[in-house]
């Protein structure tokens, strides 16, 4: 990784070795105190203009945040009144290693979010990596880790360039594999995509073109292949946080919390209802800031 390269923007550029690194697995969350929906820039939104009760959404954004309180530690950004999507605190950025990769959001929007959380990394000591403006890039909302935190998968199509897959990846000197989003209702990976820590994808097929399904196939051997049907991926079954072998998801309003059982994992279904009129979800609402094998459970890379 180079220190010297321009999208780097920290003023003290720091060693490698005092970036913050954690032991244990940590997030970012953002409370709703300005959270509402105030504009359409996904199909969730449309019809539900206003909609949200702030106070319904505290309720449900507290019991996420309980949840994972007993499975990670939670770090907290506030939210601003400019920035009314700002508790989907995902599309904000990409981390690893003590680097945040900093979003060019799509819409003017959301735009405005990304000085307060290029702050907050800064004075939290990370390395921020900058992506161009004329690039779009939407953080974890369009860019995931596997579990093993050695391979990238970054989708295009709806939010995120692809012109931009490359310049993330380079700031990890990482391989990626883009995949191209074809159906507006998921118009970030992390409604269709979720690597899980044991090696499984969970996955909506329907929301790929046929070669990006090829290279997931590639990826993923069948038997660790978990597919959502349509009503489960309308229900945000793939917009999941993973900690070891714990989820943490909306209900799925199917037996899919069984199907993860019977494959090791614990699942805890919420409801986030205020959320999904939004276009988010569990997984939205929170920032990984530990290192995929941290987050996942797996040892330390030798
Ligand atoms: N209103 C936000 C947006 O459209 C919601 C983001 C939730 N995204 C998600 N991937 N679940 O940007």
């Amino acid at each position: 990784m180079s220190l010297t390269s321009t999208a780097f923007t920290n003023s003290s550029s720091p060693a490698l070795a005092s970036l913050p690194q954690f032991d244990r697995p940590t997030f970012l969350m953002c409370p709703p105190e300005w959270y509402d929906v105030n504009y359409v820039i996904n199909p969730w939104m449309a019809g539900n203009l206003h909609r949200p009760s702030r106070d319904r959404a505290f309720e449900q954004w507290k019991e996420l945040h309980q949840h994972l309180q007993r499975i990670a530690d939670v770090r907290l950004i506030h939210g601003q009144p400019d920035s009314p999507d700002m508790v989907f605190v995902a599309h904000a950025a990409l981390v690893q290693h003590g680097v945040a990769a900093i979003s060019s959001f799509a819409h003017p929007q959301r735009q405005t979010e990304e000085q307060h959380l290029r702050r907050w990394f800064q004075k939290a000591g990370f390395l921020v990596w900058e992506t161009p403006r004329e690039t779009c890039f939407e953080g974890e909302g369009d860019a995931l880790f596997n579990s093993a935190g050695d391979h990238l998968w970054a989708a295009h199509g709806v939010r995120t360039c692809r012109q931009s897959h490359r310049h993330v990846a380079d700031a990890w000197h990482t391989t990626v594999t883009s995949l191209h989003l074809v159906d507006p209702r998921f118009y970030h990976l992390d409604t269709c995509f979720a690597p899980l820590s044991g090696g499984h994808l969970l996955y909506f097929p329907g929301a790929f073109d046929a070669p990006s399904l090829a290279r997931i196939e590639a990826g993923y051997a069948p038997e660790n292949r978990i597919a959502v049907t349509e009503a489960e991926a309308t229900h945000f079954a793939c917009n999941v946080i993973n900690v070891g072998q714990s989820i943490l998801m909306a209900a799925a309003g199917s037996d899919l919390a069984q199907r993860l059982g019977r494959l090791g994992y614990e699942v805890t279904e919420l409801d986030l209802r205020e959320f999904i009129r939004g276009g988010g979800s569990a997984k939205a609402l929170t920032l990984r800031l530990s290192d995929s094998r941290i987050t996942s459970g797996l040892p330390a890379q030798p």
